[in-house]
Formats: structure tokens, C-alpha cells, sequence
């Protein structure tokens, strides 16, 4: 049984959204196919506890500089701790966003800042170079965005500006995960008229990949 984690995050609610759609025929094909697997879903829009603020800032570079923390700083990142040992105990993780100016939500962006901590998730070796902690483990990217940027559609190639989608891998990698790709459902505002085939090609999409997630 596998442990699978969804960081999702949407601002709005579920009506109408292409991006929850696109979660839900992902999430639907996968219990199908995989009905003994744990689900724990987060949508960080709604929730996300722990910004990367002044406190958090200060547990950093105390704990860097292996100095003590002061009761209130123990206290967030005792009650942060719990969220980062979730992400390390998970076998499989699930980003579910829209495209914002490029990017992901920052929601999204606060919940990797809270997890991309040493020594839980990666570590540094002797030379400075990033050793990811997280072994055997695989993600996939759900995103939503108004233009094409993976060549969909017969655009060409843009996925270079797709910096969330880069971003997620990115530090994927850092922290030990490599088997990792995305399903997107792009271009719906660029081709409104198209917009139901579309979605309707990257919903296939989404229910071919959960089957071998
Ligand atoms: C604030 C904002 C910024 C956006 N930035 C981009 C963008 O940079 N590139 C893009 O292709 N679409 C962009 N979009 C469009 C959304 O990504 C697109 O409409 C997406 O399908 C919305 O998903 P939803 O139907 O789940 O809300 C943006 C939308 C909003 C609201």
C-alpha cells in the first residue's frame, strides 16, 4: 500500500475550475487502479500554516548556526515538524495548481519552503552539493494554464517559461526525486472555441498516467 500525497492549489472554489477537473479524473482513475493506496489531500489555499516568515527565518539560521531556539520559535517548528514528517513518510506526491504569471500559486511555494529543510529532505556534502534524503519516491505535476507551453495543440515548444513546472522538478530533484512528470491542460483561453476537446484529450491524459502512477 503507498502513501500518496496531494499538495493542491486553487484560490477559488472547485466550480468550474479546469485544474480541478483535471485533478478529479486523475484522483478518480487512480483509486480505481489503485484502491488499497492512502490519500491524504492538502489544498495549501486553504490551509498552508507555516509561511516562510520572520520566525521561520529565525529557526533557519539559528538551527544553522546550531544556536538554541527561544520557546515561541520550538513551538512552530515543533508543530512545522509534523508537516515535514508527512512529506518524508509519503511514497508518492500529487502538485495540483493553476498557472499563475508563469509560476506556481505561492501557497504552493510557502508548502515547499516548509519541507525543503535539512536534514529531513536533503543535505549538503562536504563540497556544498545537495544530496537528496527522499529515495524511491515519484511525483507528477496537474496543471492548468491559459496558453500552450509543452507543445500542445500544435503550438511549439515554450515549455521554458513554464518556471513552476521547473521549479517543482527542480527541487524534486533536490531532495532525491527523480521520476517525475507532468499532465497539463493548456491553452483553453488562447482557443476558447477548442476548449472542451481540450480538456477533454489532457483528461484522458491525466487517467492514462494514474494508471501507472
Ligand atoms: C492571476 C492569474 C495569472 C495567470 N497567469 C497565467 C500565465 O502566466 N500563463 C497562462 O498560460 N495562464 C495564466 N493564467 C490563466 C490560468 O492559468 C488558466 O485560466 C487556468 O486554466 C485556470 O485554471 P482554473 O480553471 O482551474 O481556474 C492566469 C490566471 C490568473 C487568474
Amino acid at each position: 500500500m503507498s502513501k500518496v500525497l496531494v499538495i493542491y492549489a486553487h484560490p477559488e472554489t472547485e466550480k468550474d475550475s479546469s485544474t480541478y477537473a483535471l485533478y478529479r479524473h486523475f484522483i478518480d482513475a487512480y483509486t480505481d487502479s489503485h484502491p488499497d493506496d492512502e490519500i491524504i489531500e492538502h489544498n495549501v489555499s486553504d490551509y498552508m500554516p507555516f509561511p516562510l516568515n520572520k520566525i521561520a527565518v529565525s529557526v533557519y539560521n539559528k538551527t544553522m548556526a546550531h544556536k538554541d531556539l527561544n520557546p515561541d520559535e520550538q513551538r512552530f517548528s515543533d508543530a512545522r515538524q509534523k508537516w515535514i514528517d508527512e512529506f518524508v513518510a509519503a511514497d508518492k506526491y500529487v502538485f495540483v495548481n493553476p498557472m499563475y504569471n508563469l509560476f506556481i500559486p505561492s501557497e504552493m511555494k510557502s508548502y515547499i519552503d516548509m519541507v525543503m529543510q535539512v536534514p529531513y529532505t536533503f543535505s549538503y556534502s562536504k563540497e556544498g552539493v545537495p544530496v537528496g534524503k527522499l529515495s524511491n519516491k515519484k511525483a507528477i505535476h496537474l496543471q492548468s494554464t491559459g496558453g500552450n507551453y509543452h507543445g500542445s495543440n500544435g503550438a511549439p515548444d515554450m515549455s521554458s517559461l513554464d518556471l513552476g513546472h521547473q521549479y517543482i522538478g527542480t527541487v524534486l530533484h533536490i531532495m532525491g526525486v527523480d521520476d517525475f512528470k507532468g499532465v497539463f491542460a493548456e491553452g483553453m483561453d488562447h482557443d476558447p472555441t477548442h476548449a472542451r476537446e481540450i480538456l477533454q484529450h489532457a483528461f484522458d491524459n491525466a487517467e492514462t498516467a494514474a494508471k501507472d502512477f
